[in-house]
C-alpha cells in the first residue's frame, strides 16, 4: 500500500481526508504537525509517495517550505497543497479553499496512479437498492428501509418507510408498486444481513407443500428474480446456490402438476410475473411436454433442464436481450454494443457461472453452452445439426417455442408457432421433437 503524508492543523478535516484517503485512494496516511515535522520523517522515510498539506500553518509557510526540501533533495514526491501559494505551480499543484474531500480524494487518486474506474468502485453509495421483489414474500426485514426522494436534479433525500420489526403484507408492497415505486433502499453496511435474511425466509416458503399452485408460481418467480438480481451484483454465492436450488425444485413441482396452457398463460400475465421467470417456467413447461413423450424419459431429464431453463439467460439484464433467438433479431435490436456482447455470449456466461454450482453437472452445462444450437456457446445457429446432446435438442425447440409466444410481434397461438419451428429446424430429430410437442397440444 502506498504511503501519504497529510498536514492539516484542523482535526476534524484531518479525521475526515484521513479516512477517505484510506478507504478510497487505498493510501496509508500518516499524520505529520508541520512542514518541519514532515522533512524529518522523509529523510528517514524517502519512498513516500504523496504529501498533502495546508498552504500555512500558523507562521509556517508550510507549502513553501516543503517545496523547498523537495528541490533541493532532489525528491520527486508529488505535493497537493490546501489554499493558494504563489510561485509554486512548477512542482506543487494548489487546490483553492474551500475543499470538498471528494475533490481532494480524486486529485489525490491520480497521483496515486488510482484509476477513475477503481476509484468509482470504492466511492459506493451509503443506500444500495433492493428491487421490490425481495419484499413480496417476507412480512418483516431485520433492518430499516427507505425510499428515495429526489430533491434536485442528481440530489436525492432517504425518507425511512419500514423500520425494523416492523410487520406488512404483500398489499402493503403491492401499493407502493402501483404507485411507480421500483426499489426500495436498505443502508449499505446492512445489504448482505438483508440478502440473507430475505433468501432464507424465499427457501423456507418454496419448500413448503401447502402452497396453491399460484403462491407457489409466484413465489418462485420472485425467487428467479432475486437470484437473477444477485448474479449479477455479486455472482454466484452460497445463499444464492441455495435460493436458486429451491426455486429450480419448486418449479420442477408445479410444472409436473402444471395447468393448461391457456390457464397459465392467462395467470402468467395477469400476476405481474416478470418476463425473464414467464420465459423461464414456460420453457420449463414445454420441456416437460416433449419429454413425457419420449420413450427414454427419465425424471432427471426433466430437472436438468428445468435447471438449463432457469439458468439460460439469467445473465441478460433486459427483457430486449432477453427476447433474441438469432442473429438477425440482434441485427434488428436496439442493443448497445455491449448488451449485443452479454447475448452473443450469454450461453457460455451461463455455463461458466454454473462453475460455481456444486450440484451443476456435465449435462446441464453441456446443455447450457449449446441452448442456442452452438457447440461453444457463441452465438447462434438458426438451423443446429444432429451433434446437438438429445437434451440439447428438447431445450432448442422448447426455448424456441417460448420466445415466439411472448414476443408481441410473433404469432401467439401454437397453431401458427408449430409450421415456423417445422420450417426452421429441418434436422430429422428436431422434426422428431417438434412433433412429439404437436401431439401433446392435441
Ligand atoms: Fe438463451
Amino acid at each position: 500500500m502506498s504511503q501519504t503524508i497529510l498536514i492539516e492543523p484542523n482535526e476534524d478535516l484531518r479525521k475526515i481526508f484521513s479516512l477517505n484517503l484510506n478507504t478510497f485512494a487505498g493510501t496509508d496516511v500518516i499524520i505529520r504537525q508541520s512542514a518541519e515535522d514532515a522533512i524529518q520523517l522523509l529523510k528517514i522515510l524517502p519512498t513516500i509517495s504523496l504529501i498533502i498539506c495546508k498552504n500555512k500553518i500558523g507562521a509556517e509557510n508550510t507549502a513553501l517550505r516543503l517545496v523547498e526540501h523537495l528541490k533541493s533533495e532532489m525528491l520527486d514526491i508529488p505535493l497537493l497543497v490546501m489554499g493558494e501559494v504563489a510561485d509554486i505551480s512548477d512542482r506543487a499543484l494548489c487546490l483553492p479553499e474551500p475543499i470538498a474531500w471528494e475533490k481532494l480524494i480524486q486529485q489525490a487518486a491520480k497521483f496515486l496512479g488510482v484509476t477513475p474506474e477503481e476509484l468509482a468502485r470504492r466511492v459506493k453509495p451509503d443506500y444500495v437498492p433492493m428491487s421490490l421483489s425481495y419484499f413480496y414474500d417476507i412480512t418483516q426485514t431485520p433492518c430499516d428501509v427507505f425510499i428515495r426522494i429526489k430533491k434536485a436534479p442528481g440530489e436525492y433525500q432517504f425518507v425511512k418507510r419500514i423500520h425494523n420489526k416492523d410487520v406488512f403484507d404483500f398489499n402493503a408492497i403491492k401499493k407502493y408498486e402501483d404507485q411507480g415505486l421500483k426499489e426500495f433502499y436498505v443502508q449499505r453496511d446492512y445489504q448482505q444481513y438483508f440478502t440473507t435474511f430475505v433468501t432464507n425466509s424465499l427457501v423456507k416458503k418454496l419448500e413448503r407443500t401447502d402452497l396453491s399452485m399460484e403462491d407457489r408460481i409466484l413465489t418462485t418467480a420472485h425467487s428467479y428474480d432475486v437470484v437473477a438480481d444477485q448474479v449479477i451484483k455479486i455472482g454466484m454465492d452460497q445463499a444464492t446456490v441455495e435460493l436458486a436450488d429451491a426455486g429450480i425444485n419448486s418449479m420442477i413441482m408445479s410444472v409436473k402438476d402444471s395447468p393448461q396452457l391457456a390457464g397459465l398463460l392467462k395467470f402468467l400475465f395477469t400476476s405481474k410475473v416478470s418476463l425473464a421467470y414467464q420465459h423461464c417456467h414456460l420453457i420449463a413447461v414445454m420441456c416437460q411436454y416433449i419429454l413425457s413423450k419420449q420413450s427414454w424419459y427419465q425424471p432427471k431429464h426433466l430437472e436438468i433442464l428445468s435447471f438449463v431453463a432457469f439458468f439460460s439467460d439469467i445473465t441478460l439484464k433486459s427483457n430486449e436481450q432477453i427476447s433474441i433467438n438469432s442473429d438477425e433479431d440482434l441485427r434488428n435490436s436496439n442493443l448497445v454494443d455491449e448488451e449485443r456482447q452479454a447475448v452473443i455470449t450469454h450461453a457460455r456466461d451461463a455455463a461458466t457461472l454454473l462453475e460455481r454450482h456444486p450440484g451443476a453437472n456435465e449435462y446441464i452445462k453441456t446443455v447450457l453452452m449449446q441452448h442456442h444450437g452452438k457447440m461453444d456457446g457463441v452465438g447462434f445457429n438458426d438451423c443446429p445439426g444432429e451433434e446437438l446432446h438429445p437434451l440439447s435438442k428438447v431445450f432448442v425447440i422448447a426455448d424456441s417455442f417460448v420466445k415466439i409466444l411472448l414476443r408481441p410481434d410473433k404469432p401467439s397461438s401454437k397453431r401458427e408457432i408449430l409450421p415456423i419451428l417445422y420450417a426452421q429446424y429441418t434436422n430429422p430429430s428436431y422434426q422428431k421433437i417438434i412433433k412429439a410437442l404437436e401431439q401433446k397440444f392435441q
